[in-house]
């Protein structure tokens, strides 16, 4: 029987598509974080539209959303496994091999399904967002995708794969928080840590407190003008960002900053006061940067915003209290009436003893409320609980702070300025933004932590990498974006992949391919293979 001419162009097309797919199934798949383990398998998968998803049960829409986003096209729900070309199993129908625990999971391509194994919520999230990432990149052909056969293993290295946001130095906002997660998500990043209160910002809703916000959140550090327009989070915001982010398997760790970095909330109540710091013939640094650590209605004061803070994050494990750079701004706590009588109470001889006090009746206000205490790596010198307390260790030039901090037993988060702080240069000629002692370029990123020479017992004390984005020198949303993709990007897989499975040879083969859906997302970068011009906020703020 002759061929009809659409019937000899559809075979055409099988026979294109089918060469496509056996291409795409030699190269590396452009996954990242790199899994643990990727084998081919015979045969490949073809999705239609309209294909059916049996998701985990109780999932959120965003699921078949995603699905269909990465797709191109609907995929509707299917309520049994057996109907549906993409399957969310329990880690027990995996045919063979060991069961995936915890955020581990696997993934199957056969002709007859993409199936995705895990035994928890996060696993099944974590094999969604490698699935879309095969989705994406499959070849298609009148609307159809092609997945090539293959079995991922996969499990993270750190649990704690984390980015900071500073919103209190300049405001991001609502909508590029959002964006912001949906991409940590994409690439399994599990923690936003927070940073809302700061000298030139407080960006936190607080009702028992409302000057924090009318008169604390007015300004930037680039604009400190008293009737600059205030900008902050209601705590309904901070509610649907939360949950929009726990969707997602994302914890929000909230930064309240305390006893230093505090001018905001002192500029709003003014009786709060414990001194700052003013430099010799500079007037933009900050005369409030201290809370008076003593005084009674200090305490009443961050109790309540603490216990305001816990409600609105109830998931996050963690509240971090910040406890940094104090030593810049307590020079008048010597001459505070109530930091002379608790020393003479409590017969401390040094301002030390004083910070200690301070440090440990927060955290114990933190505990109470059933939280970790969080804190830069000053608070390790303040002895606080190593079972309720995780540091964070910033000091890049003081690896005897890391060992310190190790040796006593505490959880670290590891964010050393380098290559962690993504407000550093990434490249020797870009002009605008930090360096010391060096840069913080992207393979820099990618290599983090293994020049720190951690050992296995030490490894097992670390929670995980986290990235910061400090803000003092980012006016614009361009210039984040600028600063924080693709080094994110790199962050995410250093914090994801094993060490025997990383190598920056590879990442970089399968970067351009995520830089153009950055793009898609409406998401600004750092072109490293283009050298794209520097982003400051000169040209866009
Ligand atoms: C810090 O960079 N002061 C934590």
């Amino acid at each position: 029987m002759l061929m009809s001419s659409v019937s000899r162009r559809l075979c055409a097309a099988a026979a294109c598509l089918a060469c496509a797919a056996a291409a795409f199934a030699q190269a590396e798949l452009s996954l990242i974080p790199r899994p643990d383990s990727v084998q081919s398998r015979e045969g490949r998968l073809t999705l239609r539209p309209g294909c059916a998803a049996a998701l985990p049960a109780g999932c959120p829409e965003s699921y078949g959303r995603a699905l269909s986003e990465a797709a191109g096209f609907g995929v509707a729900r299917a309520d049994a496994p057996a109907a549906a070309a993409i399957r969310f199993l329990p880690a027990d129908r995996l045919p063979s091999g060991a069961a995936p625990k915890g955020e581990g999971y696997a993934l199957l391509v056969t002709p007859d399904a993409l199936s995705v194994y895990a035994s928890t919520p996060a696993g099944h999230f974590y094999g969604l967002q490698t699935a879309a990432q095969l989705l994406r990149a499959a070849p298609r052909e009148n609307g159809s995708v092609a997945l090539p056969g293959v079995e991922i293993r996969d499990a993270p290295r750190f649990g704690w794969r984390g980015y900071m946001l500073d919103e209190a130095r300049h405001f991001s906002g609502r909508e590029a928080v959002m964006r912001l997660l949906d991409a940590m998500a994409y690439y399994k990043l599990n923690r936003l840590h927070w940073h809302l209160t700061d000298s030139s910002g407080w960006r936190l809703e607080i009702k028992a407190y409302p000057k924090l916000t009318e008169v604390g959140s007015r300004g930037s550090e680039t604009d400190r003008r008293p009737d600059a327009p205030a900008q902050f989070y209601t705590q309904a915001e901070i509610r649907e960002i939360v949950a929009y982010a726990w969707e997602r398997q994302i914890a929000i760790v909230p930064e309240v900053e305390m006893p230093g970095h505090a001018d905001a909330a002192v500029l709003s109540y003014p009786e709060l006061d414990g001194g700052g710091y003013v430099q010799k013939g500079r007037t933009d640094k900050w005369p409030r940067f201290t809370f008076n650590p003593a005084k009674p209605e200090t305490l009443v004061f961050l109790d309540t915003v603490l216990k305001e803070t816990a409600a609105l994050f109830p998931g996050a494990g963690v509240i971090h209290f910040g406890g940094d750079e104090v030593h810049f701004g307590c020079q008048k706590w010597p001459s505070l009436p109530e930091v002379q009588s608790l020393m003479k109470k409590e017969g401390f001889t040094t301002i030390e003893e004083v910070e200690t006090w301070f440090n440990r009746r927060m955290a114990a206000s933190v505990n109470g409320l059933g939280f970790k205490t969080g804190g830069w790596d000053e608070v390790a010198a303040r002895d606080l609980p190593r079972d309720k307390t995780v540091v964070f260790w910033w000091r890049h030039d003081k690896p005897q702070v890391l060992r310190g901090v190790l040796d006593a037993g505490y959880p670290v988060v590891l964010c050393p300025r380098r290559p962690c702080y993504f407000d550093f240069l990434q490249l020797e000629s870009h002009t605008t933004g930090r360096r010391w002692s060096g840069i913080n370029p992207l393979g820099d990123v990618y290599a983090f932590p293994e020049g720190l020479g951690l050992q296995p017992s030490d490894e097992a004390k670390v929670l995980g990498l986290q990235a910061c984005l400090w803000a003092e020198t980012t006016v614009s949303q361009a210039r984040r974006d600028f600063l924080t993709w693709p080094r994110l990007v790199a962050l995410a897989e250093a914090a994801w992949t094993p060490q025997a499975r990383k190598d920056f040879a590879s990442f970089q083969s399968r970067l351009p391919a995520h830089l153009q859906q950055l793009r898609a997302r409406g998401i600004g970068f750092y072109d490293p293979f283009a050298n794209s011009p520097e982003i400051t906020d000169s040209q866009t703020g």
